[in-house]
């Protein structure tokens, strides 16, 4: 049975080739330049096994995708008490990079849009880390998950700096409000260093098994995180991943997912599988078109929606 997965991605591959619809991410000059034609897909099973087709080894800057296992790191260095305190967990229904904070506290109502993962960054490592300590934290964290060092794109971070207006303007909010604390810049320069991480469909697909294997990376056999901050990290992705289309998510998909502007995609289905998809086309919403369409065949062939 499983001898016929890399045939089946191929095959799925071939079928969403020919859709060039959407636009690689504008904002951040240095990406605007990725060879819109990537495309891969990969599998990796709970027990290790990783299955794949077209470009799974390409590198390109996991972005908005380090945002569920940056809350996780969160979530295990400062206790749920903490970050609750100061991140929501309900849908914004609005775009990533909107302001989105609770009325009166200030507080972003996710971690999944940039207010609330700017603010998760800052809740990774234990308190008092430099800017640069901080960092080395979430590329080891990171690295975990993946069972791999992961490296940095120096020039997707620098490009991305040049044009962060909006990220800095969330910040000042979120500092106006106390939600953030001290040199609100460095965390902005921390929140891009962390999403110019470089990864492959094959790396994203492990760090999607180790969410599914609730919390133990499949190949390296670490713990990386305890399983319940596993549950909430997975919980938050259901009903906020997709941002403002995270209800058709979850309605035709089903499964707790992330997407980055770069073009990766993730989905993990506890229990079972994590699969990510890169191509770098992006729809209105800032997910990959043909990923999008790649995880619904997926989902209806193999019946992963959980419902
Ligand atoms: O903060 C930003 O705008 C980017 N570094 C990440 C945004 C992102 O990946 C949104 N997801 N699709």
């Amino acid at each position: 049975m499983r001898s016929m997965i890399p045939d089946y991605l191929a095959e799925a591959l071939g079928e969403v080739a020919a859709d060039t619809t959407g636009e690689t991410a504008g904002y951040i000059p240095e990406l605007a330049t990725a060879d819109p034609e990537r495309l891969g897909a990969a599998f990796a099973m709970v027990d290790g096994e990783v299955y794949g087709a077209g470009d799974i080894d390409t590198a390109f800057t996991i972005q908005s995708i380090s945002k569920p296992f940056v809350y996780a790191l969160a979530l295990s260095d400062r206790g749920f008490d903490q970050v609750l305190a100061k991140v929501g967990v309900e849908p914004s229904g609005e775009a990533f990079n909107e302001i989105s904070l609770e009325s009166g506290t200030g507080r972003p109502l996710n971690p999944m849009i940039n207010a609330g993962a700017i603010t998760t960054h800052s809740l990774a490592g234990p308190e008092g880390l430099q800017p640069a300590e901080r960092v080395e934290r979430i590329t080891d964290g990171l690295s975990a998950f993946a069972g791999r060092r992961l490296k940095m794109d120096e020039s997707v971070h620098a490009s991305e700096m040049e044009h962060a207006h909006r990220n800095l303007a969330i910040a000042h909010m979120l500092g106006s409000y106390g939600v953030l604390t001290g040199d609100v810049r460095a965390v902005v320069d921390g929140y891009i260093r962390q999403c110019s991480l470089l990864v492959t469909a094959r790396d994203l697909a492990i760090m999607a098994a180790t969410l599914a294997n609730r919390g133990v990376n499949p190949l390296s056999g670490e713990r990386v995180v305890p399983e319940p901050v596993v549950r909430q990290v997975l919980s938050v992705m259901f009903s906020c991943g997709m941002y403002d289309a995270a209800g058709d998510w979850a309605t035709q998909v089903g499964i707790p997912a992330k997407s980055g502007v770069a073009g990766g995609l993730i989905g993990a289905l506890p229990g079972q599988i994590g699969i990510a998809t890169f191509s770098p086309r992006l729809d209105s919403h800032g997910n990959s078109v043909r990923g999008v369409s790649l995880f619904e065949r997926f989902s209806s062939d193999m019946g992963l929606h959980v419902m």
